[in-house]
């Protein structure tokens, strides 16, 4: 009898607790953030620090790694298989609130991968990106490239001693909305086809294809539905961003999932 009067407060206290994280989350919203689980008040760019102090050479690694994550099939084109850099999907070169931001990942590994059930380290989760996201294969443990983009990572990782911490962390959390398919082909018409192409081709630089053969493959993080859903809620279109409803999202979402891409080659499970 106890033990379950016991149970019922703590679920009372859970559903309290979850109701009031949302609810702060909404206000944050107000404050820049969209439908964030977490209260985030200071949601924006984060201030990267001064390039031009670095010593050299690491200045210029720094600096190349910048490059080749914002252009990623110009300067890894025997890497990628597909016309996406990092920063289509990582947004403004990794810096934005809720656009998949790459801030302080470089502390944040090793980190156990539910995808590889085992710690990975961050070399490990750019070979993620690389073969799914990217489409593409691994770069050689010790390539230019690999040393440039753990460069550039461990730059957007340098605590900063006058900078409140990195509010925007991930995605925009979205409610559970059922998606309607026929709805989203509309949303796709009127508001993305214009930069990503009707055939969901892209366009030249920087509009990244959404489907088909240069796209992000079956494997990748964006091809699930919710994911790509909340980060086009926050980010998309480029152009005015914040003009979706969570509804819109979600079922734009649900139509570019049901169109043709590569499938991601189970060769490189490894990493
Ligand atoms: C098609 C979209 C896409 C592309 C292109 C892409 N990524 Fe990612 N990346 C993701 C998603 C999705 C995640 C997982 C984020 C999550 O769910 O928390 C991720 C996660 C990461 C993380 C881990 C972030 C963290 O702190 O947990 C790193 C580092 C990363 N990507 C680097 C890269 C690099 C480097 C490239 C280019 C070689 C790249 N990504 C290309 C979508 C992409
Ligand atoms: C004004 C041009 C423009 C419009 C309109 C636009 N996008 Fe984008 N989109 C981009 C650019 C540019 C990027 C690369 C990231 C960045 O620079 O913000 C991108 C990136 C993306 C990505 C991540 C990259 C990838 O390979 O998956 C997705 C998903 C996406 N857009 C979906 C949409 C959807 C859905 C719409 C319509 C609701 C839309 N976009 C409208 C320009 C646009």
């Amino acid at each position: 009898m106890r033990e379950k009067r016991l149970a019922i407060v703590v679920v009372a206290a859970m559903l309290v607790g979850y109701v009031g994280v949302v609810v702060l989350g909404m206000l944050a919203g107000a404050g820049g953030l969209r439908w964030s689980l977490w209260p985030a008040p200071h949601a924006r760019q984060w201030q990267v620090a001064s390039l031009e102090q670095l010593p050299e050479p690491q200045r210029q690694l720094v600096a190349y790694g910048k490059l080749l994550f914002n252009e990623t099939p110009v300067y890894a084109p025997g890497y990628v298989g597909g016309r996406t850099a990092c920063g289509s999907c990582h947004v403004q070169g990794g810096i934005a609130p809720q656009g998949l931001p790459v801030v302080g990942s470089a502390r944040r590994f090793p980190m156990f991968s539910l995808r590889a059930r085992r710690n990975i380290t961050l070399e490990d989760r750019i070979q993620e990106c690389m073969t799914r996201s990217e489409n593409g294969r691994a770069l050689p443990a010790q390539s230019l490239e690999m040393r440039a983009l753990l460069a550039y990572l461990g730059w957007l990782a340098e605590p900063h001693t006058a900078e409140e911490p990195f509010a925007g962390h991930g995605l925009a959390l979205l409610p559970p909305l059922r998606p309607d398919v026929p709805h989203g082909a509309q949303v796709y018409a009127a508001q993305c086809a214009g930069c990503h192409g009707d055939d969901g081709a892209g366009k030249r630089r920087p509009y990244p294809p959404l489907w088909g053969a240069d796209a992000f493959n079956d494997g990748a993080g964006m091809n699930k539905p919710e994911k790509m859903a909340a980060f086009v809620y926050v980010n998309m279109p480029q152009n005015r961003p914040g003009v979706l409803s969570p509804q819109d999202a979600v079922d734009v979402a649900a139509f570019i999932h049901q169109q043709p891409r590569p499938a991601y080659n189970h060769a490189n499970d490894g990493y």
